[in-house]
């Protein structure tokens, strides 16, 4: 709901060089610079960054776009949200008008605000009664736990006292009113309606964080029997539990370091290997995961092992949870604890140098599904391996890349001692049964249009998109049939409305409107350096305007011949079809003589 023009101020007066090496080392190269990407795992960088242009690209991934665009996915933000934070590292007053928006936005977003502040306090009032003499047992009892203190500071851990009403005496004593006090979720309503309690009484609390270190909820352990013995803050204005991860926000770096994450299901399972250096662990504090939560992970890396209790419970989650996170486009593997252990009671007993040797030789998804299918059964009975060929199956529709995909199948096949064909024959029948729906199933039917790209369009576009003054001349040796049907055909279109005035990124967006695929061409091509002088660039781009044409009149002969074939086929009268055939095979010649020889033997 930010005004564009705010946000185009930002953009201009930002440094997208400075912004971006908060988060990443860069290298000059040439007048780019590089870098490791930050999005997905990579040994050589392929992570550019333009400083004039102010665009960045992974020419690995294919993620790229404006600094916005890259605060976003790095902080896991709202575009607003990364204007403003842009905004204010780069010492620019953000004006209250700059938020275009209606009372009814403004007052949820102050409410946001108010909220946030709320829970700051609540947070900040736990902390301080774990430390006073009130907190004695809960103090106690984290020691029980092998909890440090280290780790209490580092996770703000605390305690809410056993009161009705501390939380609210102590936020009314910081201004906080009574009405915002009982729409923030840290109270209840009396059953008889005649006032509200303090939600989390005599508990071990867990601030909840979001991706920018902001408590947005909490978590509250029973220091006893007591029942619930995790009680969970309610979903409000700044907090959603399908759309946060307990610890990414401290644990971030370190899963970006180890280029993995490891996903566990509860708090202690979460502070038991974090305080023992395993930095590269989440918690999803429930079950099953959501989509959400998949992607909001994935911004950090694409491998995930899961450590979640495997008791009968857990499992059918598990095999849910490994489909989410295939279909976010992850690398699943599983780490199997001994019956009876969790993360936490792993660690505690065996230390944590076994959990860490656990986790990086953690299994595959498939092999670990396997294992769970043929478990007790003999795998040399054909019934047992078709059993397990059919439980598993479905599972592997939701990878969404076909080479892994049928890599996937052939695994399969080959721990079943099955035939490749047969299990492949069975996946498309699976698949097709399933792909009734209207989503049109598991099957890919779009091929992406960069199969279709040659090299000489790529070429031309680079060579367009960065020297825009060879436009005119090079567009204008461009008949308008050499695009047609070109993927690329818009953006041709584009560059001769403009002339030779350079179209600047964001402009390219306008224009070509959420078409993905031409947006990544764009960056791509205004990322790479043409590096000549811009006489033998004009050569170069003359030669490819002719190697479009070459490729067009090619296809338009070919098409030619097959009528020629068709009408001889049923009698008709050739004369014209080859007449221009003819002056097609001329044309062809003139750009490129040589190549008609074989047609003129053909007719
Ligand atoms: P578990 O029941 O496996 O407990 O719940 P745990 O994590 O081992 O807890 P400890 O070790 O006894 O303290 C796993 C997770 O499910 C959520 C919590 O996030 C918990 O960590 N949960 C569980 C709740 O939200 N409420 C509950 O009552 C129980
Ligand atoms: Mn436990």
């Amino acid at each position: 709901m930010i005004s564009r023009g705010f946000a185009d101020q930002v953009r201009d007066q930002a440094d997208i060089v400075r912004i971006i090496s908060d988060y990443v080392t860069l290298r000059k190269r040439g007048t780019n610079y590089l870098a490791l990407c930050p999005f997905h795992r990579e040994k050589t960088p392929s992570f550019a960054v333009h400083p004039t242009k102010q665009i960045f690209k992974c020419f690995g991934c294919g993620i790229g776009g404006d600094v916005f665009k890259f605060v976003m996915e790095m902080e896991g933000c709202s575009w607003p949200e990364a204007v403003k934070t842009v905004a204010e590292r780069c010492g620019i007053p953000v004006p209250r008008d700059a938020f275009a928006s209606t009372p009814e936005i403004e007052a949820q977003a102050r409410w946001r605000e108010r909220l946030l502040q709320i829970y700051r306090l609540a947070g900040e009032f736990f902390q301080a009664c774990l430390a006073s003499e009130r907190g004695q047992a809960a103090r106690q009892y984290l020691a029980d736990r092998g909890i440090r203190p280290d780790l209490v500071r580092r996770l703000h851990l605390g305690y809410a006292p056993a009161s009705w009403d501390a939380l609210t005496a102590h936020l009314l004593g910081r201004h906080i009113r009574r009405d915002e006090i009982e729409r923030s979720g840290l109270v209840v309503l009396r059953e008889d309606a005649s006032g509200y309690y303090d939600r989390f009484r005599h508990r071990l609390m867990f601030p909840i964080f979001d991706s920018q270190g902001r408590i947005v909820g909490f978590g509250g352990r029973a220091l006893g029997d007591e029942q619930p013995k995790y009680l969970n803050s309610p979903d409000t204005a700044i907090y959603s539990k399908g759309r946060q991860l307990y610890g990414l926000y401290q644990a971030r770096d370190g899963i970006r370091r180890q280029g993995f994450a490891i996903l566990v299901e509860g708090y202690f399972d979460y502070a038991l290997p974090f305080q023992e250096g395993v930095e590269n662990v989440v918690a999803s504090l429930g079950t099953a995961l959501t989509d959400d939560q998949v992607r909001l992970l994935g911004r950090y890396t694409r491998r995930v092992v899961i450590n979640y209790d495997a008791d009968p419970a857990g499992r059918a989650a598990m095999q849910r949870n490994i489909e989410r996170l295939l279909a976010g486009g992850l690398d699943v593997a599983v780490l199997v604890l001994p019956e009876g252990e969790d993360p936490d009671s792993f660690v505690r007993r065996y230390g944590v140098e076994a959990y860490v040797r656990l986790a990086h030789s953690a299994r595959g998804y498939l092999d670990f599904l396997l294992d769970q299918a043929l478990a007790g059964k003999d795998i040399r009975s054909p019934a047992a391996r078709t059993k397990a060929l059919r439980e598993i199956l479905p599972t592997l529709t939701h990878i969404p890349d076909k080479v892994e995909r049928a890599a996937s199948l052939d695994h399969l096949a080959e721990r079943l001692h099955l035939d490749g064909r047969v299990v492949r024959e069975e996946f498309r029948r699976q698949s097709s049964s399933e792909s009734r729906s209207p989503e049109g199933g598991s099957e890919m039917t779009v091929t992406p249009p960069g199969e279709d790209m040659t090299a000489a369009e790529r070429r031309l576009l680079e060579i367009l998109l960065n020297c825009p003054e060879l436009c005119p001349v090079v567009l204008a040796e461009m008949e308008p049939e050499d695009q047609e049907g070109l993927p690329t055909a818009k953006i041709f279109d584009e560059l001769r409305r403009a002339g030779d005035a350079p179209i600047p990124y964001l402009e390219w967006r306008d224009r070509l409107g959420e078409n993905e695929f031409l947006l990544d061409l764009i960056e791509r091509a205004l990322l790479s350096d043409p590096s000549a002088s811009s006489e033998s660039l004009l050569d170069e781009a003359r030669a490819c305007v002719r190697a479009l044409r070459r490729r067009r009149l090619q296809r338009q002969l070919d098409s030619l011949q097959w009528e020629i074939e068709r009408a001889k086929q049923h009698g008709d009268d050739v004369d014209e079809l080859l007449r221009r055939k003819a002056a097609l095979a001329r044309s062809l010649m003139n750009i490129s003589p040589g190549l008609s020889a074989t047609h003129r033997q053909t007719q």
